[in-house]
């Protein structure tokens, strides 16, 4: 194999269901530049040493003009959305991250997911009572999906009946995070664009709102609280709103499918959480490891040239962290292709590592780990229908399109 094939193996989706031999190969560099550009980091050191290194942007108005062609820059000189804090520097990070914060979680608000426990642990049981007569199910259409999204809007205070027009949108913003270096650049800038612009829109609308009747949610927090850091300027809610959303709903599903796949492949350790829903707690951090939902972060770029693993990255180049690569890594996990609920010291790279380490974690953790026990608790003898089953096009937020399960029936759901 030639270095330059595997930027576009890893895109290509003939690798989507089983991209971690291509990984392997991978790591044997675990610093490689590829011939059509971009620096590959597949190792799980170099990977977690650049992401606490601030010489590391993550703006990607850093990034040459001509390392910046694979991926549509997102927030590229749009008025009508700036940049989010994923995609700043500090100190700009920083303060905006600890605004968003201030309502979210601790030190100001500790309880704020504690909280909504019995609030999820009801959406799910109300969906797996959906299943009853049933003996066939998508898993993402029918569960993984509704359930974070219906979270993220009581969260943010979103209406839940206007999900057909955001849902839209998101599907495009992510798709402009997939680097296809085959894609017609022009025609997917077109379609972020205006996707970018109805979402501020309507954000921007839903702020005035809640300014004029605020709630007991998270955006009312926003725009009227007062914290150390004082309030965010109109168009930093807009961006940071769209951001919860966004992040909120095109992640979580992936790692429920990816965690209820995992299991049904495994069914001695469906059984064992079936048994013992407490088994859920480490089991969800090694899908986490195991099956990333997001898979690599492929917009990172020195300010200064950077010397590592025996390469000079450039000042300016783009560089790709693959964290799904690093999660495999033989020298940082024994036995690393094993799936390993018991396993220990699992620091894994799913949540990503250093200043911009996932904000919604703790809110991710919660569902996925209250989906899992639910399901596994309640579905009899649940089997695959397809394997592997259809994936997403997406390289970056990998997980299956759809996750046909068959199952004997449904147990009765607990006493509310
Ligand atoms: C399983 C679900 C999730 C996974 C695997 C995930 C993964 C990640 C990763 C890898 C990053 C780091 C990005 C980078 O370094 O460039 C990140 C950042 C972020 N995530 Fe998540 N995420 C998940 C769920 C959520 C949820 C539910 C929310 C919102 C409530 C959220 C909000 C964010 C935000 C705001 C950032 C940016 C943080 C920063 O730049 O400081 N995520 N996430």
């Amino acid at each position: 194999m030639t270095h330059g094939t595997f930027l576009r193996k890893i895109t290509d989706y003939a690798h989507r269901a089983d991209p971690y031999p291509l990984y392997a190969e991978l790591r044997k560099t675990p610093v490689l530049r590829d011939d059509i550009g971009p620096y590959l980091v597949s190792t799980y050191w170099e990977i977690h040493g650049l992401l606490h290194d601030p010489r590391l942007s993550s703006d990607p108005r850093n990034l040459d003009p001509e390392a910046a062609g694979l991926v549509v820059a997102e927030e590229e000189d749009d008025p009508s959305l700036p940049p989010s804090f994923l995609r700043l520097d500090p100190p700009e990070h920083d303060r905006l991250r600890r605004m968003a914060m201030y309502p979210f979680g601790p030190p100001h608000t500790p309880r704020r997911i504690h909280d909504m426990r019995g609030e999820l642990a009801r959406i799910v049981t109300g969906l797996v009572d959906g299943f009853e007569g049933r003996d066939q199910i998508d898993l993402v259409d029918d569960f993984a999906y509704p359930f974070p999204v219906t979270v993220i809007c009581r969260l943010l205070g979103v209406p839940r009946a206007d999900e057909p027009l955001f849902h839209a949108w998101a599907d495009t913003i992510v798709s402009s995070a997939d680097p296809d270096p085959d894609a017609d650049a022009a025609e997917r800038r077109g379609a972020v664009r205006r996707a970018r612009t109805e979402l501020a829109m309507y954000m921007s609308e839903l702020i005035e709102e809640r300014r004029r009747a605020p709630g007991e949610d998270m955006l009312s927090s926003l725009v009227h609280g007062d914290g150390p850091d004082g309030r965010m300027a109109h168009s930093e809610l807009v961006s940071t709103a769209a951001l919860l959303l966004i992040a909120g709903h095109e992640t979580t599903v992936n790692l429920i499918t990816n965690g209820m796949l995992t299991l049904l492949r495994h069914p001695d350790v469906l059984k064992r959480l079936h048994d013992d829903p407490r088994l859920a707690v480490p089991l969800v951090e090694e899908v986490l490891r195991y099956e990333p939902p997001v898979q690599l972060l492929p917009q990172r770029t020195p300010l200064t040239d950077i010397d590592i693993a025996g390469v000079t990255i450039p000042k300016g180049a783009s560089v790709w962290l693959i964290l799904a690569s690093g999660n495999r890594d033989p020298r940082r996990f024994p036995d690393p292709d094993r799936f390993d609920p018991d396993r220990r010291d699992n620091q894994h790279l799913g949540f990503g590592s250093g200043i911009h380490i996932c904000f919604g974690a703790p809110l991710a953790r919660l569902e996925a780990q209250l989906a899992l026990a639910e399901l596994a608790r309640r579905l009899e003898n649940p089997r695959l229908l397809e394997d592997p089953p259809p994936y997403r096009r997406n390289a970056v937020l990998r997980g299956p399109r759809h996750l046909p399960i068959g199952f004997d029936g449904v147990r009765a759901g607990r006493e509310p």
